[in-house]
């Protein structure tokens, strides 16, 4: 089986790992060629709590992409997720070192790999850089400084933190199915690739994933990443909340969330039941829907209160007027784009990420935004040649900050490895 000129990117999530592997044509364009989807194990809040069962998982979800895609995946960009994973901002000062005094790809590698070395950080180490923007001289800002003049370069990155432990867990897993780490991508900002725009990045928009057991979140401003945080709280506290208020079982209790839930009650008639039977469950009762529905938001005010303070924590109140996106399998509960701008008063909307040649339906939804993001993450910052030898081209970029972007990539995850 051949593999180059094939991107790949998983996404290891609490219910489901997904993988997605690309193709970029002549004319720079990716089409997607392998897609696998199978059931999460030994996974628990984004840290591997059974590496066996995990390992099996993804290669179920590995075989699947490669007896798609007829080729074999050797390496692969990889999300990560969870409690463990902070964030912080740095930046970086370096003189430029070319005797024409023109920022060169090595200058833009030192400066990266300088903001990766931060220290102080306290057990964690830098498993992600997300370069902010570039300064050049103290005066004009870009995002690509290649081949400016400038005799001194600031980068101001975004830094995702995680445990040495966590780093390792995931290397392992991957390890055993003979596969590569080319690079980390915190789930926030693979979703975050995956639906928001230029516009929104750049006036400043939230990003809140809702997982299974928990949501990741990013605020971005000036085109860039500047928060990152992870919230307790996701669709399973939904299920859980209607079945134990209701005396349901969990399963039962499922299926009513995804089949009849809205996040916001004023939208449901006071009289309308739901009968269980009906539903297929084994149950009898008839329940009133509004009052299911009346669970469902108090949990979706409780998390949307939790966004807004830690939007009011990193003090970027009103600096987010694009407003909230929501992805992730939990913000498919209808209802809380209505009720998003009655919590926080910020523009809600759900994030439907954008299309790609050959991609199913089904992964253009809320739920496959971080596997679609990392798949886009990996496209934009990573650089192999094609069946002839040439370099394909990527959307667009330079491929000078693409090898950049990959040398770095090399370098974190060799420095997650140890
Ligand atoms: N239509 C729906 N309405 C409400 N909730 C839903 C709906 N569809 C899926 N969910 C919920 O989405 C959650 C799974 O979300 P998702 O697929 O994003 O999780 P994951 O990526 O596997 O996990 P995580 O990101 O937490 O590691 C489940 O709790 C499920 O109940
Ligand atoms: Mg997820």
């Amino acid at each position: 089986m051949e593999s180059k000129g094939v991107v790949t990117a998983i996404d290891f999530g609490q219910t489901k790992i997904v993988a997605l592997s690309a193709r970029v044509g002549w004319t720079g364009e990716p089409s997607i060629i392998g897609i696998g989807i199978s059931k999460s194990k030994g996974i628990s809040k984004g840290g591997i709590v059974n590496a066996d069962e995990a390992a099996l998982a993804l290669a179920d979800c590995i075989y699947q992409t490669e007896s798609s895609s007829k080729t074999k995946v050797e390496d692969a960009f990889v999300t990560i997720s969870g409690a463990n994973i902070s964030s912080k901002n740095t930046y970086v000062n370096i003189s430029t070192e070319g005797a024409d005094r023109k920022v060169s790809r090595e200058d833009v590698l030192r400066a990266l790999a300088q903001a990766s070395q931060v220290s102080g950080l306290e057990g964690h180490k830098v498993l992600q850089v997300v370069p902010r923007g570039y300064t050049l001289d103290g005066g004009k800002t870009v995002k690509d400084p290649v081949g400016m003049p400038s005799s001194h370069l600031a980068l101001s990155a975004h830094l995702i933190l995680g445990s040495a432990k966590g780093a390792k867990g995931i290397r392992e897993i991957l390890e055993a199915v003979e596969i590569s780490p080319l690079g980390l991508v915190a789930a926030p900002i693979a979703s975050g690739e995956a639906v928001l725009s230029t516009a929104d990045k750049e006036i400043g928009v939230v990003l809140a994933d809702i997982g299974h057991d928990g949501t990741s979140g990013a605020v971005y401003r000036d085109g860039a990443p500047v928060h990152t945080f992870y919230l307790p709280v996701g669709g399973h506290h939904f299920t859980n909340d209607i079945a134990f208020t209701l005396g349901l079982s969990l399963e039962d209790a499922e299926r009513i969330k995804v089949n009849l839930g809205n996040a916001f009650p004023k939208s449901i008639p006071p009289d309308e039941r739901i009968d269980l039977e009906m539903l297929g469950l084994s149950e009898k009762r008839k329940l009133y829907r509004k009052q299911v529905c009346d669970i469902l938001k108090e949990r979706a005010v409780e998390l949307l209160r939790m966004i807004g303070y830690r939007i009011r924590e990193a003090q970027l109140v009103n600096k987010a007027p694009a407003g909230l996106v929501l992805t992730g399998g939990a913000s498919c509960l209808p209802g809380l784009e209505q009720l998003g701008p009655e919590v926080l008063h910020l523009p809600t909307r759900l994030g439907e990420p954008d299309g790609m040649f050959g991609l199913p339906a089904l992964i253009r939804t809320p739920a496959y935004a971080t596997p679609l993001g990392a798949l886009r993450w990996g496209l934009k910052h990573t650089e192999k040649p094609a069946r002839d030898g040439k370099v394909f081209s990527l959307n667009g970029h330079r491929p000078s900050l693409r090898e950049i972007y990959d040398k770095v990539s090399d370098k974190l995850s060799d420095w997650a490895r140890r």
